[in-house]
């Protein structure tokens, strides 16, 4: 008969496959905008259930007695029953392996490249974006707030590169207004050392100025308005302001950084102030 613990065996490789990390228990964001990763968790699905269907078939034309294949399948009336549940659990595993490769030509058309949402664990912690994806981003903006100029210690320093969805920087210029999902990523930049005058600058060939230097963490903002209703509809994250970037972290409170966007910022807790595409898009 089946092989109970070889399909089971089959069976939670396959599963695991399909997208659990174990290292963070996370199970990924929701169907619709599953990451690029997707694809290749589709194909070792369908690779897993293949799996198991094969040892389906096996244990299923297995001879008990161990005698061949077609011995078995001559000998006895159960070996029609077999034949029947082998049946069953081929169809049964087409059907799975049809639709994981349907579920993977949707992963292909909306893939995160095109729509990046914010990924958080089961806990909530919002997830880092892999490969620094947000370079690949729309830039928007780069304030400058040296340590030299702030008493040796900006409070976040010191260049400001801040980053959004190309989608979400579409969906803006049209309705000017930031759509859920968007994320502002502010990463971190330190000012090329070492200093030459005592405001921080350096002289270098294009003039006397500041120049980009090592990465220095970052700081980042979603608009959920489920989420994150208690803080205006944006969630703020702190992943270091130093290297590396926290692999994840938790949504903070008001009184650590929204009372301050709610305050001051432009429109709906950006700065757009200081960001000239975004204030006249
Ligand atoms: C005292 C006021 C203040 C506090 C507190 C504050 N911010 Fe900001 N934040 C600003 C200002 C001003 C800007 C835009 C200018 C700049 O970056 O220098 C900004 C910009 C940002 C940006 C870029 C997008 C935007 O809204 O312009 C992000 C992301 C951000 N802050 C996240 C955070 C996070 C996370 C915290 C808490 C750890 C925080 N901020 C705390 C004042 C503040």
């Amino acid at each position: 008969m089946f092989d109970a613990a070889v399909l089971s065996q089959h069976f939670k490789a396959a599963a695991a496959a399909s997208g659990r990390d174990a290292s963070t228990g996370y199970y990924g964001p929701s169907r619709r905008f599953r990451s690029r990763d997707r694809r290749t968790d589709l194909s070792a699905f369908s690779e897993g259930a293949c799996k198991v269907l094969v040892a389906a078939v096996e244990a299923a034309f297995a001879d008990p007695q161990g005698g061949s294949l077609s011995q078995g399948w001559k000998s006895s009336m159960t070996n029609k029953k077999m034949i029947t549940i082998a049946t069953a659990v081929i169809t049964v595993f087409a059907i799975i392996t049809i639709a994981a490769v349907m579920l993977r030509s949707s992963a292909n058309a909306q893939s995160d490249e095109s729509h990046y949402m914010p990924q958080y664990t089961s806990s909530g912690e919002m997830i880092l974006p892999k490969n620094n994806i947000w370079r690949t981003w729309v830039f928007v903006g780069a304030p400058l707030t040296p340590n030299a100029l702030n008493n040796g210690a900006a409070s976040f320093p010191e260049y400001h590169n801040v980053y959004m969805q190309p989608w979400a920087y579409e969906e803006y210029t049209k309705t000017h207004e930031f759509p859920e999902g968007t994320i502002m990523f502010k990463e971190l930049q330190l000012t090329l050392p070492p200093p030459q005058f005592k405001d921080g600058s350096r002289q270098e060939p294009s003039g006397r100025g500041y120049f980009g230097g090592p990465f220095n963490g970052a700081d980042v903002t979603v608009k959920d308005s489920k989420r994150f209703a208690a803080t205006g509809n944006w969630g703020y994250f702190d992943f270091n302001h130093f290297e590396p970037k926290l692999p994840m972290t938790k949504v903070l409170a008001r009184d650590k950084c929204a009372f301050c966007h709610i305050g001051s910022a432009k429109k709906d807790e950006v700065w757009t102030q200081f960001y000239r595409i975004l204030d006249q898009p």
